[in-house]
């Protein structure tokens, strides 16, 4: 709350001169939203991770939620983006699979694994998800859901591999900057803090989700933190076929959940 509060006043404070001025100074204030918007989001991260971190589980909202279509819609979200750099989803699984789980939460996972992949991949390639069933034991008794993601970007650099599920942890941008083809131009503008009003800060703002170099560094963490509150696993590696990025996640499930919601 003592966060939140300031945060909130200096956008309001900020929305207000936006509309009572004129370029180019309106530019800089916009610029100033525009970061404000972006640090209240991730104090508003912090805040949830924290949270679920103190009780995992009753800060969860389960109910039955359909992951096949959960998946659709967080890949609607990222649609705009992902149609830019002409990648593709390739989804292989069921046309419905129900879980129990908290559905807006689910949804942050597999939005923020999905971005990286995104992020992460050269132009027209495609993104494959792949969803099943999987038994633990030989009785059958115990079953998961596996769910896969698999790009075909560069991957982790293996010794980032135990350290990409901590907070704030990125891996050496120098390794991943010219993934999207990208100038390295654009990636010192993307960089620079200096106020840039003009059309500069424009093509930022453009392209701010698509480079490798944007982000803080939460997605994984989050995504970490909501599937463990699940009492699931999620992990990452690098795919043999493809050599890109390759998340796996695990989740407790039960046969029943499907006759329950299909009836
Ligand atoms: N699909 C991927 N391919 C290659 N590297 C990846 C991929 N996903 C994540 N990484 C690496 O793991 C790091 C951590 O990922 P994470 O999602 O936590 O942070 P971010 O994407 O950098 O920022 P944020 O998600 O907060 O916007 C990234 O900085 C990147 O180095
Ligand atoms: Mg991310």
């Amino acid at each position: 709350h003592e966060l939140k509060t300031p945060l909130t006043s200096i956008r309001l404070v900020a929305e207000t001169l936006q509309t009572r001025l004129e370029p180019p100074t309106r530019d800089w204030v916009e610029r100033l939203l525009r970061e404000t918007i972006r640090l209240s989001n991730l104090v508003q991260d912090l805040l949830d991770l924290n949270q679920l971190q103190a009780q995992p589980t009753a800060r969860l909202n389960l109910k039955p939620v359909d992951l096949t279509r959960l998946i659709q819609s967080s890949w609607v979200s990222l649609e705009p983006l992902a149609r830019k750099k002409h990648i593709q989803l390739d989804y292989v699984g069921p046309e419905q699979l129900i879980i129990q789980a908290d559905e807006a939460r689910m949804h942050r996972v597999l939005l923020n694994l999905l971005d990286n992949s995104v992020k992460y991949s050269p132009a027209q390639q495609c993104i494959r998800v792949q969803l099943g069933i999987i038994s633990s034991d030989q009785s059958a008794a115990m079953h998961q859901v596996h769910l896969q993601i698999i790009d075909a970007g560069p991957g982790f650099p293996e010794n980032s591999l135990p350290l990409v599920f901590e907070r704030f942890y990125r891996a050496d941008p120098s390794r991943t900057r010219n993934v999207t083809g990208m100038s390295s131009a654009s990636v010192t503008l993307t960089n620079s803090m200096a106020p840039e009003p003009s059309s500069k800060s424009r093509f930022q703002e453009e392209s701010e989700f698509a480079q490798p170099n944007s982000g803080s560094g939460l997605g994984l963490a989050i995504a970490r933190q909501i599937v463990e509150a699940h009492q699931g696993t999620v992990t990452a590696g690098n795919h043999p076929d493809t050599g890109g990025a390759w998340l796996q996640l695990f989740l407790p499930w039960q046969p029943e959940e499907l006759s329950e919601c299909s009836s």
